[in-house]
């Protein structure tokens, strides 16, 4: 369903329609049109923020443009130029890693087109290349995760030992994520990270990389997946390796997706940090703002909680992605 930028999706909705909705106060003949680049597909959380953008599009009125990256940050900056070249209203995109958006971006400013981040942040020292960033902290989201284990250890002896299932090497919320998580884990010489290697935020990779990280430790206290789907992979190596996940080996995980849900009801996983997904309404009315010339802050942070398992038990059946 979503393809790449020659699948440009155009959301046109009535006046009549944005009523309905509760959305924005656009009418046809003066909607906007948003360039979105998105990273990828490559977790749950994924689908899910696109299928928010999606649905918060139709709902505001307002006209996608939407293209897929497949991870690559080649094709991001190829979809951009696109919509540079469309001349959409508003460019946003979730970078794939942080670095090496200057030329892209400095191109969207010549051409008057201002610039949303979303989710992921970028490392430019320029902060004028772009006009807000909507998305979670994730270093508080690294951190709430090493409070946790501080509080599940405190009393224990050591050593604690800790895999850590990084996402992208360079994005984001791997570095975000490992950084908060060092920072308070460090504070108690107990806790060890014997392995920390990327599993590219899939599913898939979390099963690989942690099956090759059982053949090499015996003693692993600790699993935490920078997502749920790392984390869930990896259980399915950590059982079939004989141990049980969530007893043999602590997990702790980020997102709070439904199957990561699941397996916290299930006493599968520990403890969750949410990382929501469901940027779209935010996103809509950030655009429309900004091309109606209205100052917006520069940095807008997701609301996010943390999940027990009872916690997990009881939300679980409404949970929407
Ligand atoms: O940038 C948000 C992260 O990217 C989510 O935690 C992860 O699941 C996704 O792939």
């Amino acid at each position: 369903m979503f393809k790449r930028i020659s699948a440009l999706i155009a959301v046109g909705a009535t006046a009549l329609t944005l009523a309905a909705c509760g959305g924005g106060s656009v009418s046809d003949e003066n909607a906007i049109t948003l360039g979105f680049s998105q990273v990828g597909a490559e977790s749950d959380w994924r689908t899910a923020n696109t299928q928010s953008i999606h649905d918060s599009a139709q709902n505001w009125g307002v006209e996608l443009h939407f293209a897929e990256g497949d991870q690559k940050q080649e094709t991001q900056i190829e979809a951009m130029r696109s919509f540079i070249e469309q001349k959409v209203d508003v460019i946003a995109f979730s970078p794939v890693i942080e670095s090496g958006w200057d030329e892209v971006l400095k191109e969207a400013r010549d051409a008057n087109i201002p610039v949303i981040l979303t989710d992921r942040a970028i490392d430019s020292a320029d902060k004028t290349l772009y006009r807000t960033f909507l998305g979670s902290d994730f270093v508080e989201e690294g951190r709430k995760a090493g409070r946790w284990l501080a509080e599940e250890f405190a009393g224990s002896g050591g050593p604690v030992n800790i895999v850590e299932l990084q996402g992208t090497i360079g994005s984001a919320p791997a570095t975000d994520r490992k950084a908060g998580f060092q920072e308070i884990i460090s504070a108690d010489a107990k806790f060890k990270i014997v392995e920390s290697r990327t599993a590219n935020f899939t599913r898939a990779e979390g099963k690989e990389v942690m099956e090759a990280i059982l053949r090499d430790h015996r003693d692993i206290d600790v699993l935490f997946a920078h997502n749920d789907d790392m984390g869930i992979g990896a259980i399915e190596a950590i059982e079939n390796a004989g141990k049980v996940p969530g007893k043999d080996i602590k997990i702790v995980t980020v997102d709070a997706i439904r199957d990561g849900m699941q397996a916290l009801a299930d006493g599968k996983i520990n403890f969750i940090v949410e990382c929501s997904p469901l940027l779209g309404p935010q996103l809509m009315d950030l655009a429309q703002r900004i091309v109606r010339g209205e100052r917006v802050p520069a940095r807008v942070v997701t609301e996010e909680t943390t999940f027990t398992r009872e916690q997990a038990e009881e939300v679980l059946s409404t949970r929407q992605y």
